[in-house]
């Protein structure tokens, strides 16, 4: 097992009060896995990713329970400078947004470059070869020529590729992707999610692939984790969520499975909002806005019930549901 959230809790402290992101979530990703992660916008995806990585938002975010177990380490006991070895070299993160990622007055050879300096005590000439080899295995054409320029020179599409380059440089255990199409035209973002889990396979890392985007994920997942208001609420291989969910929450994603032709389409077929995470509801989260509820509901909060031995969900009816 490669890394393991467990009964993980964050909260942010603002002006307008409390906001719980996340609320006891808990997911696996074993080595050379894909687990993708799912769920509405301000369900904790992000805000679980950052806990993980160590690079959340401190104050006003504080993680207030639970543990991140990487490679048989509470990552949540260690020392910032010990987290910082971590990162980069055993998990990366890559984001949505290159741009603002990557820093504007540095070429991408000596950014790419440093990495190997830094961590590896390379000669800069040795590092710059890295680096222009590293812009040929993410198909970044005429590398050798286009290793002085800096990042605005490039499409967007190509600045996703220097950003996976720069997350691959260390060969991490590990990568959270977090959304790294959803900037990207719709046909830059298949190449680019191709090219993310041919390069996974290649260096058999375990990726954990947050998206909006249900598309994309039956090709390259093997697991997925549904969250909703800070928690996860069905867990499962990629076919058994497919062939029939065993959460109405689920049910109503893959209800709404946007066009592949259209981009950064959001969420239609549930209707209401999430919930304000400054009161999330009683009982299961989803009440309110579940076809499916009933008193229990409203006053019961369901625990992740053991569907199957690979399988959670936590809906008290996730029978009816599977059945349906
Ligand atoms: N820096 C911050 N300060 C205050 N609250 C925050 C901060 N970052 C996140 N939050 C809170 O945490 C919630 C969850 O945010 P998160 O970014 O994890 O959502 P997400 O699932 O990644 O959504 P999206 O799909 O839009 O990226 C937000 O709705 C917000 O209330
Ligand atoms: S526990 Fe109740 S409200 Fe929650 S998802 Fe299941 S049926 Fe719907
Ligand atoms: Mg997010």
């Amino acid at each position: 097992m490669l890394l393991e959230v467990r009964d993980l809790h964050v909260e942010f402290h603002t002006r307008d009060g409390v906001a719980k992101a996340v609320n006891g979530v808990g997911y696996r990703v074993d080595e050379g896995e894909t687990l993708a992660v799912l769920g509405e916008s301000g369900s904790g995806k992000s805000v679980t990713a950052q806990a993980i990585m160590g690079i959340l938002d401190v104050p006003p975010g504080r993680v207030t329970g639970g543990e991140v177990v990487f490679q048989g380490r509470d990552l949540l006991t260690l020392k910032e400078d010990e987290r910082r070895r971590i990162r980069g070299a055993e998990m990366a993160m890559i984001f949505q947004d290159a741009l603002s990622s990557l820093n504007p007055v540095l070429t991408v050879g000596d950014q790419l470059g440093e990495m190997f300096t830094v961590h590896r005590g390379m000669s800069r000439k040795q590092a710059r070869a890295e680096a222009v080899e590293l812009m040929d295995r993410v198909r970044i054409p005429a590398a050798r020529e286009r290793v002085g320029q800096y990042p605005h020179q490039f499409s967007g599409g190509m600045r996703q590729r220097i950003m996976i380059a720069m997350a691959l440089a260390l060969e991490p255990a590990l990568i959270i992707a977090d959304e790294p199409t959803t900037a990207l035209d719709v046909t830059v973002q298949a190449q680019v999610m191709e090219l993310l889990a041919e390069l996974r396979r290649e260096y058999r890392m375990g990726l954990v692939l947050i998206t909006h985007d249900l598309g994309v994920v039956a090709d390259v997942a093997d697991r997925i984790a549904v969250m909703y208001a800070g928690r996860i609420v069905e867990s499962a291989p990629v076919h058994d969520i497919y062939k029939a969910p065993a959460h109405p929450y689920t049910r109503g994603l893959l209800d709404s499975i946007p066009r592949l032709d259209r981009k950064g389409q959001e969420l239609y077929a549930i209707k209401g909002l999430p919930p304000n995470l400054m009161s999330i509801p009683p009982g299961c989260a989803f009440h309110p806005r579940c076809p499916l509820a009933r008193d229990v509901c409203r006053t019961d909060e369901p625990p992740l019930y053991q569907v199957s031995a690979t399988r959670g969900s936590a809906c008290h009816f996730w029978r009816e549901c599977l059945d349906d």
